[in-house]
């Protein structure tokens, strides 16, 4: 445990983060806890999320667990409310809840495209905009910006066969995050936003993503989808969850105190070539 995330008068931040049962929202949520935030780790999947929080407590750091659904606005507000009783005014949100599809342009469904913007672009857009004021409140009482994190990938930067619709959502994060910058700028707004673009992370969605990969065909099998993947990243693997945390941990805390509207490439170098 040490302070990076404690205020200048020695307080805690108060960090909420999405999709927090999966494989970086996890990571995430364990290291803003380890460097000294209280934490209010949220999902879908409410099961894994108590335990989640436990793991945070025995571990030293402070958590609570609220249940949130990122494309529902009422959801984003009782989440609000729980963060204000819990443990009072939001510093930094990371926006990391987010699906996938593999599917052709031909095959993808509207229905596809619509839960996928849902959750990974309009989730982002209500969590801003629900938390945007308390994010404010916090960075002025204590003289530095408050941080949010939106989970893009490489894929908001690159196009990727078969994830057109999952490109396109990441996409909009990017935007959505400049804009919002230049915006918070404008309006003297003590919030800064930031982007992340990781390459392939060894979780369970990318593991469903290469064996959908595999299995429609795109690839030869999972396993060579999988190897494909390795090999295309210049650093010679895949990416672990807690390496991505560490570089959200980065843009939430002041060490990016000068950055907004930035979007973070944490790749192995995948899109160096
Ligand atoms: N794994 C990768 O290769 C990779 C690469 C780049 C970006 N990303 C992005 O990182 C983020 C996290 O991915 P991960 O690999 O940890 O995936 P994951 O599947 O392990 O975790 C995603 C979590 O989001 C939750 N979720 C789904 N719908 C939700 C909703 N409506 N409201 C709240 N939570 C919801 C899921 O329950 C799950 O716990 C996603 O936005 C993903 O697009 C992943």
């Amino acid at each position: 445990m040490n302070n990076l995330l404690h205020f200048p008068d020695g307080s805690s931040r108060v960090a909420l983060v999405t999709g927090a049962a999966g494989g970086i929202g996890a990571a995430t949520a364990h290291a803003l806890a380890r460097h000294g935030a209280q934490v209010v780790v949220t999902d879908v999947e409410q099961a894994s999320l108590t335990a989640l929080a436990a793991s945070i407590r025995a571990a030293g750091g402070e958590a609570s667990a609220c249940a949130l659904d990122v494309g529902d606005p009422l959801s984003w507000q009782q989440a609000r409310e729980h963060v204000q009783a819990t443990f009072g005014n939001l510093s930094i949100l990371v926006n990391n809840a987010g699906i996938d599809v593999v599917r052709s342009v031909a095959d993808t469904t509207l229905a596809d495209w619509e839960r996928l913007f849902r959750v990974n672009s309009t989730g982002m857009f209500l969590g801003t905009q629900c938390f945007l004021d308390d994010l404010h409140v916090a960075g002025e009482a204590a003289g530095v910006r408050s941080s949010i994190v939106n989970m893009s990938s490489i894929c908001g930067n690159i196009g990727v066969a078969f994830q057109t619709a999952y490109c396109a959502t990441k996409g909009a994060v990017r935007m959505f995050t400049k804009a919002a910058a230049v915006e918070f700028g404008a309006l003297d707004r003590m919030v800064r936003i930031n982007s992340i673009h990781p390459g392939t992370v060894d979780t369970a969605f990318a593991a469903q993503c290469l064996t959908e990969l595999g299995e429609a065909g795109f690839a030869p099998s999972p396993a060579e989808a999988r190897e494909a993947i390795r090999a295309a990243h210049p650093i010679g693997n895949m990416a672990q969850g807690d390496e991505i945390a560490d570089a959200i941990l980065f843009l939430a805390s002041d060490l990016s105190r000068f950055m907004t509207g930035s979007e973070m490439l944490v790749d192995g170098g995948y899109t160096a070539q």
